[in-house]
């Protein structure tokens, strides 16, 4: 019998909170219950302390390799610096998944220098892409590969852009390793990355520009 008249209270207490949360006025929203549930809290996108901002300037996002700081024109120190990443075989196949997405249109798919986008001459980007397999950029270092897709090079664009670092050094080791026929990466040398050979380049120059690639 107790029951039966607690179960009634509850059901007369919820019935009438319910309806006090009527209202006749439709333009008022009525008595809401946990509100912040109901109403989502606005947001505002594209507002300038939250949204698209540029991360602080010298920090470095966590996982992310340091940033590349020579210069465009620094080519020379770019030649000898080491991948900074312990590439295995997967990698190299995303460095190839990579390339063939971004560099063989122009270079071709077998680093001939023929992709579809030259084709012979036929295609209709002008100029010649060179080989990765004959010529002068078989003796390339990792490095200066890694430089030219970071800056770009005469006509070549900056892929800087559409690649991360570490996405830039997996395509430059699969360069290397198609050139060296097929063989694994050499590992990296611990204390040679990007920062240790770009060191003397930042002393030389203390008025580099700040731009992180
Ligand atoms: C739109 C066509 C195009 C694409 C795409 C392209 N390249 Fe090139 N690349 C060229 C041309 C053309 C040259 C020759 C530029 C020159 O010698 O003036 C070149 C030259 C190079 C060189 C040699 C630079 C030198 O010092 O002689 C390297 C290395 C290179 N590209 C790497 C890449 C990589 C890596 C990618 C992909 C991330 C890529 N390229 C994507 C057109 C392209």
């Amino acid at each position: 019998m107790k029951r039966t008249s607690n179960i009634l209270i509850a059901a007369a207490l919820t019935g009438g909170s319910f309806l006090a949360a009527c209202s006749k006025d439709h333009r008022k929203p009525g008595k809401h219950y946990v509100p912040d549930m109901v109403d989502s809290r606005a947001y505002e996108f594209y507002n300038k302390t939250v949204a698209n901002m540029k991360p602080v300037e010298g920090t470095v996002k966590r996982g992310e390799i340091l940033p590349y700081t020579l210069r465009a024109e620094d080519t020379a120190q770019a030649n000898l610096v080491k991948n900074p990443l312990t590439l295995n075989a997967t990698d190299l196949e995303e460095g190839k998944r990579l390339f063939n997405i971004y560099c063989a249109v122009c270079h071709g798919s077998k680093l001939d220098g023929n992709g579809p986008l030259y084709k012979d001459g036929n295609g209709p980007y002008p100029a010649a892409p060179p080989s990765f397999i004959a010529g002068k950029l078989t003796g390339y270092s990792e490095g200066r590969i890694f430089h030219v897709a970071t800056y770009g090079y005469n006509v070549m664009g900056s892929y800087a852009s559409q690649l991360d670092r570490e996405q830039r050094w997996k395509v430059a080791a699969y360069i290397k390793s198609v050139q060296n026929g097929g063989a694994a990466p050499a590992a990296a040398a611990p204390a040679a990355d990007s920062t240790a050979a770009a060191t003397p380049a930042a002393e030389a120059a203390p008025a580099a520009p700040a731009v992180t690639k």
